[in-house]
């Protein structure tokens, strides 16, 4: 297996029984792994790092003791810790310039902590509105100040990435969400940009390689490419810190935690465990460079099925399509329900969009094997089968 997911030896022992399709027949493949995940977060995770995360709770670093019952400050901790923000600099090529924070709290508190860090006051930032997670960044940042909506694609249901605007050169930073993991998009080019760029990749760092240099900060929530949730991963320019001139509450200072290597209070150690070791996997793997040529040819498989089966359509612009969330609904929207049982039938789990838009979003981050891609394929190509030769009913409007 390429990507070392749990080989089932045998069938999975509930199917085909709990199938409510009993003629259709899996090819072998369809017992290759186990539940196939497409959750958009918390989200698939290598099996490696989750097994290595098993040793560590039962007895970390043959100390007799789990991870999860040791001091922090001991020697065996302080070097995990260590390696984790290393292996983040080698993954991203992160030089002496930016500083490295694991935090708690998830993406959300960045959307005050950001402002509050970075906006004077009196000042103002410049965000674009590209989805829920854009708005909620917006709607943190007005506590602080003026802020700027240089683009937005809120006309079109945050079915794009909107382009050619001007950030405005005297604000404080300018906010991006790179991957809008709702509505399926993601930014594959950047804007010039005047000022310094801070960038929400919660659901697509470390799937390719950026061009860090671009960027003055960028944050994370660990529960997608990363680890489990419980830890954020924050990455900053170090000449952006206390330049605000605001009166910052001690814990929701970078310079707290930057200045006590993420260990100020005590961090998530289990949160920054499975990270740094899901983190190490990937870099065992070939890092992002290689991360990236799987993720393109996992979404080019998919978005050809969907592009080519009658029944389904995308939902986003073609060129801003995301490479991590791939959201498409059923032409005949009477059938969205059939398909999502037939696919949880064939254990391909996850798949409903998210609840505020509906049809359906396959999320494939980087511990998704190209044979969970193929897999669903197989079954949306098996469910057009059964639609044209009559087994499931449409609707009497609908062509296929
Ligand atoms: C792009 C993006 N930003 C922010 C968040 C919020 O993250 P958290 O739940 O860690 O606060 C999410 C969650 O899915 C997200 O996808």
């Amino acid at each position: 297996m390429l990507f070392n997911q749990g080989t089932f030896k045998k069938p999975i022992p509930s199917y085909p029984q709990q199938s409510n399709f009993p003629n259709f027949v899996p090819t072998k493949r369809f017992y290759m792994t186990k539940v196939h995940n497409f959750y958009a977060g918390p989200a698939i995770l290598p099996q490696e790092a989750i097994d290595e995360a098993i040793d560590g709770l039962k007895n970390f670093k043959n100390m007799n003791l789990s991870v999860v019952e040791i001091s922090h400050r001991t020697p065996e901790w302080e070097e995990t810790m260590e390696q984790a923000e290393q292996t983040v600099r080698d993954l991203f090529n992160v030089g002496s310039e930016y500083a490295i924070a694991f935090m708690q709290g998830g993406a959300s508190t960045q959307f005050t902590l950001v402002p509050l860090n970075f906006m004077p006051e009196g000042g103002k930032a410049a965000y674009t509105k590209t989805g829920t997670w854009a708005s909620n960044a917006i709607k943190e940042a007005k506590f602080y100040g003026q802020v700027d909506v240089v683009g937005s694609s809120e006309d079109k249901n945050f079915s794009y990435i909107p382009k050619g605007y001007t950030i405005p050169s005297d604000a404080a930073y300018f906010h991006i969400t790179t991957n809008n993991t709702i509505f399926g998009t993601q930014v594959h080019e950047l804007p010039n940009c005047p000022v310094p760029l801070v960038a929400d990749m919660s659901s697509d760092i470390f799937s390719r390689p950026i061009d860090l240099k671009k960027y003055d900060m960028i944050y994370a929530g660990a529960q997608k490419n990363m680890g489990p949730a419980g830890a954020t991963l924050v990455i900053i320019k170090k000449d952006l810190l206390g330049k605000s001139g605001r009166k910052i509450p001690t814990m929701f200072d970078y310079k707290t935690h930057i200045d006590k290597q993420s260990m100020f209070n005590t961090p998530p150690v289990f949160a920054i465990y499975l990270s740094y070791l899901t983190l190490k996997w990937l870099k065992k793997t070939g890092g992002v460079e290689a991360a990236y040529e799987r993720n393109k040819a996992k979404s080019a498989a998919l978005y050809a099925e969907i592009d080519r089966n009658p029944l389904f359509e995308g939902t986003t612009t073609v060129e801003d399509r995301s490479m991590m969330n791939l959201n498409f609904i059923m032409k005949d929207k009477s059938l969205e329900g059939k398909f999502l049982e037939f696919a949880k039938a064939n254990h391909c789990v996850g798949l409903e969009g998210h609840r505020s838009i509906g049809g359906f979003r396959a999320s494939l981050y980087n511990a998704l094997p190209l044979s969970s891609v193929q897999f669903l394929v197989d079954v949306m190509k098996e469910f057009e089968k059964m639609v044209k030769s009559g087994k499931v009913q449409v609707a009497s409007n609908a062509t296929v």
